[in-house]
């Protein structure tokens, strides 16, 4: 078995979305994988020319690779087929869209319960009270609703049943938002690294590459605040369209934070960063990051990645990760004027 994983390394909404798009193209996988979280996640996907916002469904449904929501996730039933229908109705084959049968639901008084958070700032899908209810052994299986019969498998028969099986694991949210990395409570309810993936049956000896998504600047969504006192922020979140893709909240903004960024590379093993909304800074015409608690200022583009470039950790075994600035919603191209 082999396996590839893209993680978030901010707070979510880094365009994970788009670089599994991406990497599907090669044709290589024969299975993409949802490894955590549920409803919460809102990722953009431009497919031929088209826009699309999924939730639950990976991305490998564009080529007509299996794609399995699994059990490290979990997921509301109605959402499910409403996503389902959206995409058949726009004239996706999803034939081969399958659920985990130990991932766990999201029932109606998940979602009610969640509606009254007021603490943390949540998407009010439901996602923490469907974790706490898992680990407190009270949870629903997909096993155990009968509409999902016919989308269930079991991930240890789809990925040992051969030696060819390549999966391209796809997260959800981010470093920021882990609920044991990120900054607690403030976070989701579900693991957001590379270790995450592997909870889902693949092995980590079967890890080949992990791409670690971040953008040239960082966003948040919730309760604290984030985004410090400037105007220029807002600037940034009208030309990024810095707004939730699951809510249509507005993202507050900030600069990249390089420290934050290395530590989880590091702890993600990233071997790949793309790091998107190069095009956003050049249209703003401003780069400064945080590095070590000082705000770096730059003067060109050229000049803020090679800042970073340089000072990227090397991960464990003392490989430096490679490095993709950028600018296209469509493709992972490098962006470097
Ligand atoms: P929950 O995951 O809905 O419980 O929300 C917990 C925190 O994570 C809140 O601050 C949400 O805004 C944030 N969050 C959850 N999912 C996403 C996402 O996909 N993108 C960005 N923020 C998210
Ligand atoms: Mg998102």
């Amino acid at each position: 078995m082999l396996a590839d994983i893209v993680v978030g390394l901010q707070h979510g909404d880094e365009a994970k979305g788009k670089v599994t798009h991406h990497l599907c193209r090669s044709g290589e996988y024969t299975h993409v994988l949802r490894f955590n979280g549920g409803g919460n996640a809102g990722h953009t996907i431009y497919h031929e020319g088209r826009k699309f916002v999924t939730h639950y469904i990976p991305a490998g449904v564009f080529y007509g690779i299996k794609s399995i929501i699994g059990s490290g996730c979990v997921l509301n039933v109605q959402h499910f087929f409403d996503e389902l229908k959206e995409l058949k109705a726009a004239g996706i084959d999803t034939s081969l869209v399958k659920i985990a049968k130990n991932c766990h639901i999201i029932t109606d008084d998940h979602l009610n319960e969640d509606r009254g958070d007021e603490k943390i700032g949540t998407t009010k899908r439901g996602t923490g009270p469907a974790y706490r209810n898992k680990y407190n052994r009270t949870g629903i299986r997909a096993r155990q609703v009968l509409t999902l019969g016919p989308y269930l498998v079991d991930l240890y028969d789809e990925f040992y049943s051969s030696p060819d099986t390549k999966v391209l694991c796809e997260g959800a949210q981010g470093f920021g938002l882990d609920v044991d990395w990120g900054d607690y409570p403030y976070v989701t309810s579900s693991h957001c690294t590379s270790a995450s993936a592997l909870l889902n049956g693949i092995p980590p000896n079967a890890v080949r590459h992990v791409w670690g998504v971040g953008k040239m600047y960082d966003t948040y969504v919730g309760k604290k605040t984030f985004q410090p006192d400037d105007d220029i922020f807002n600037k940034l979140r009208e030309l990024g369209e810095e707004y939730g893709a699951t809510t249509g909240r507005p993202r507050q903004c900030n600069w990249l934070d390089l420290s934050a960024l290395n530590k989880s590379i590091q702890i993600n093993g990233v071997t790949h960063v793309v790091l998107n909304k190069a095009d956003v800074m050049k249209s703003l015409g401003v780069w400064k990051l945080n590095h070590n608690d000082k705000l770096k200022v730059f003067s060109s583009q050229r000049e803020m990645c090679n800042y970073v470039t340089a000072n990227i950790q090397k991960t464990s075994g003392g490989c430096t990760p490679e490095i993709i600035f950028s600018g296209d919603k469509h493709s992972i191209n490098s962006y470097m004027e």
